[in-house]
C-alpha cells in the first residue's frame, strides 16, 4: 500500500469515516473513494456493493458505516441495529470475496462486543466469554459477528480482513441529539446551551461511573496505521489508555467553558456500568508511537470545529 493506492471509506459522511478521510488525505493519499447514500450507494443493498467492488477494486476499503446510535435509539430499535449492522458488513465482505479479492478490508466493531462484566482494563481475548449487556445486545451481536465473518472469510477466501474495536469517540461532527447522543456529545450540547440560552445544567447518576473517550482523528490515525501495517485476524482494541469519572470529564468542561454556573445530579437515573476501560496493549505493540490526546485538548478542537468557539 502506498500514497497513490485506492482507498474507499465506507461511511465517509459519519464521524470516524469523515475522520478517515481528513487524515488519509493530510496523509497524501490521493486517490480516496467516499461513496455514500447521497450519491445512490446503499450498503444494504447487495446490488450497489458488488457494482461498486466490480468496478473500482479499491486496495483497501475501511468499512465503518453503520447504524450507530445512544442508549436510547440502541435499546428501543435493537433489530434494526442487529439487522442493519449484520447486512452492510455480510454485503461488504461477501461482495469482496466474489468481486475484489485482493482487497484489504478493515471493519470497525466497538468495544459494546465485550460482555457485561470484566476483569479491568477489557483486554481482546475477552471477545465471546459471556453475557452481552441487555441495553445494546442487537448492536453487540451485529458488530461480533463481523468481527466472525472477517475471521472466516480470511480462512476460507484468503480475504485479508482486520478488525478494530474503538472505544467510545467524540470529535468533529458527532451526533449532538441530547435525545440519540452519546455522553460526551451530550455533555458539550448541554455546556453550549447553558452558555447560549443559561439552560440548567443537569446531568444522570452519581457522576461516579469511569469512562474512556477518544478524540475521533486519533482513532482514525490507528486506522491507517492498521490498514497499512497489520494483517493478521486477532482484533484490536483502540482506546486511550487512560479514563476519567464523569464528574472529572464535567470539571474538564467547566474549565474549557470557563463556566461557574451550578450543576444539577438526576440521581434518580441509573449509573450504568461503573468501570469500562480498554486495554490497549496489544495495539501499543503494533504502534508504540500512538498517543491519543488528553481530553481537555479534543473538547477545546471539537469547539472550534463544530461550533465556530475558539477557547
Ligand atoms: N461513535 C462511537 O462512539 C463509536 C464507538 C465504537 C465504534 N464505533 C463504530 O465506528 C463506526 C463509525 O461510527 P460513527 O460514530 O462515525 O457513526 P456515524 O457518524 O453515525 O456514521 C455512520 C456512517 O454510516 C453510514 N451508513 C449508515 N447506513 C448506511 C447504509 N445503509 N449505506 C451506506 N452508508 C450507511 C452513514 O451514512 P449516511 O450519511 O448515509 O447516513 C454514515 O456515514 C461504526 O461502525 C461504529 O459502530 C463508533
Amino acid at each position: 500500500m502506498n500514497k497513490q493506492s485506492k482507498m474507499a471509506v465506507f461511511g465517509g459522511t459519519g464521524m470516524l469515516g469523515g475522520a478517515i478521510t481528513r487524515r488519509l488525505s493530510s496523509n497524501g493519499y490521493t486517490n480516496v473513494l467516499t461513496p455514500s447514500r447521497k450519491n445512490g450507494f446503499d450498503l444494504l443493498k447487495k446490488a450497489d456493493v458488488d457494482n461498486f467492488f466490480r468496478t473500482e477494486k479499491p486496495d483497501g476499503v475501511f468499512m465503518v458505516a453503520g447504524l450507530v446510535g445512544g442508549i436510547l435509539a440502541n435499546n428501543t430499535r435493537q433489530a434494526d441495529f442487529l439487522y442493519q449492522n449484520a447486512m452492510m458488513i455480510l454485503n461488504v465482505i461477501e461482495s469482496l470475496a466474489k468481486n475484489s479479492p485482493q482487497t484489504k478490508l478493515l471493519y470497525t466493531g466497538s468495544t459494546c462486543i465485550y460482555p457485561r462484566e470484566n476483569p479491568q482494563p477489557i483486554n481482546e481475548s475477552r471477545f465471546m466469554t459471556g453475557p452481552l449487556e441487555e441495553t445494546n445486545k442487537g448492536y453487540a451481536v451485529a458488530k461480533g459477528m463481523g468481527i466472525i465473518a472477517c475471521q472466516l472469510y480470511r480462512q476460507q477466501y484468503g480475504i485479508n480482513a482486520i478488525a478494530a474495536m474503538p472505544t467510545n469517540l467524540y470529535g468533529p461532527n458527532d451526533n449532538y441529539d441530547l435525545n440519540n447522543s452519546h455522553f460526551i456529545a451530550a455533555l458539550v450540547q448541554k455546556f453550549v446551551n447553558a452558555q447560549r440560552d443559561g439552560s440548567e445544567l443537569v446531568f444522570w447518576g452519581s457522576g461516579k461511573p469511569r469512562r474512556e473517550a477518544l478524540y475521533v482523528d486519533d482513532c482514525a490515525d490507528a486506522c491507517i496505521f492498521l490498514m497499512e501495517n497489520y494483517s493478521s485476524p486477532e482484533i484490536v482494541n483502540i482506546g486511550t489508555g487512560f479514563d476519567h469519572s464523569i464528574r472529572e470529564y464535567i470539571d474538564i468542561a467547566k474549565k474549557v467553558f470557563e463556566y461557574s454556573g451550578e450543576i444539577k445530579w438526576d440521581t434518580s437515573k441509573p449509573d450504568g456500568m461503573y468501570e469500562k476501560r480498554t486495554d490497549i496493549t496489544y495495539l501499543k505493540s503494533i504502534m508504540p508511537q500512538y498517543d491519543p490526546r488528553p481530553f481537555e485538548d479534543g473538547l477545546r478542537e471539537v469547539l472550534k470545529v463544530d461550533f465556530g468557539v475558539e477557547v
